[in-house]
């Protein structure tokens, strides 16, 4: 048997926060067994922030230029993510590479999401880099975060085909709408304890 309890999540996004969004919606639908515990953002302007607010939920821009190191910066993440006592990090656009020590900080309780079919085309511009390739499928991976770019374990994958006369914009809209089915059902998982990190390999438990 799975024990599901109420987790607490930590969400980190530059931008928009669309999937922060869909993360909220799933869960004030009572359909993942999470809440946003607290919201942050290395931009000040972030979309993000203004529907944390909206939805009431603690949400901090932590600006990288007061900061010495990625590991400094890191740790002030870390500090707030604690105080909020947040069970799981969902990384929802945010355009930054974890430092070691966030990652071995919250081990395994860390996931991404990214805009491609990893491991092809990572970085920031998946979207635009398979249309570039030519590629006829892309999609959608949401993985557990480790120390490289886009390379953690993948929990949850959903292929997404690349039509004729796709733009970046119209691709990336698509890609989209597969994140906000991926992403919360991932938190799902991982929330009734059903994730099983088997070396590279996500083992998913019966659900
Ligand atoms: C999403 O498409 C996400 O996959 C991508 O940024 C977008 C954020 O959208 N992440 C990356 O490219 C990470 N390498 P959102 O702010 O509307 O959720």
């Amino acid at each position: 048997m799975c024990e599901t309890k109420m987790i607490r999540l930590g969400v980190l996004a530059s931008g928009s926060g669309t999937n922060l969004q869909a993360i909220i919606d799933s869960s004030q639908a009572g359909k993942i067994p999470a809440r946003v515990a607290v919201v942050l953002s290395d931009k000040a302007d972030a979309f993000a922030l203004k529907r944390a607010e909206k939805h009431g939920v603690p949400h901090f821009f932590v600006d990288p230029k007061k900061f010495d190191s990625r590991e400094d910066y890191d740790e002030e993440l870390i500090r707030i993510l604690k105080e909020h006592q947040a069970d799981l990090v969902i990384l929802a656009g945010f355009m930054r590479l974890m430092s070691s020590l966030f990652v071995q900080t919250f081990r395994n309780r860390v996931m991404n999401i990214h805009p491609a079919l990893l491991p092809s085309f990572p970085g920031t511009h998946g979207v635009r880099d398979a249309l570039d390739y030519g590629v006829k499928v892309s999609g959608v991976t949401v993985h557990f975060a480790d120390e490289g770019l886009d390379t953690g374990p993948i929990i949850l994958q959903e292929a997404v085909l690349v039509l004729e006369d796709d733009t970046e914009e119209t691709l990336h809209n698509r890609i989209h709408q597969a994140e906000y089915r991926i992403y919360p059902e991932a938190v799902r998982l991982f929330a009734e304890g059903k994730l099983k990190i088997e070396g590279r390999r996500v083992r998913i438990l019966g659900d």
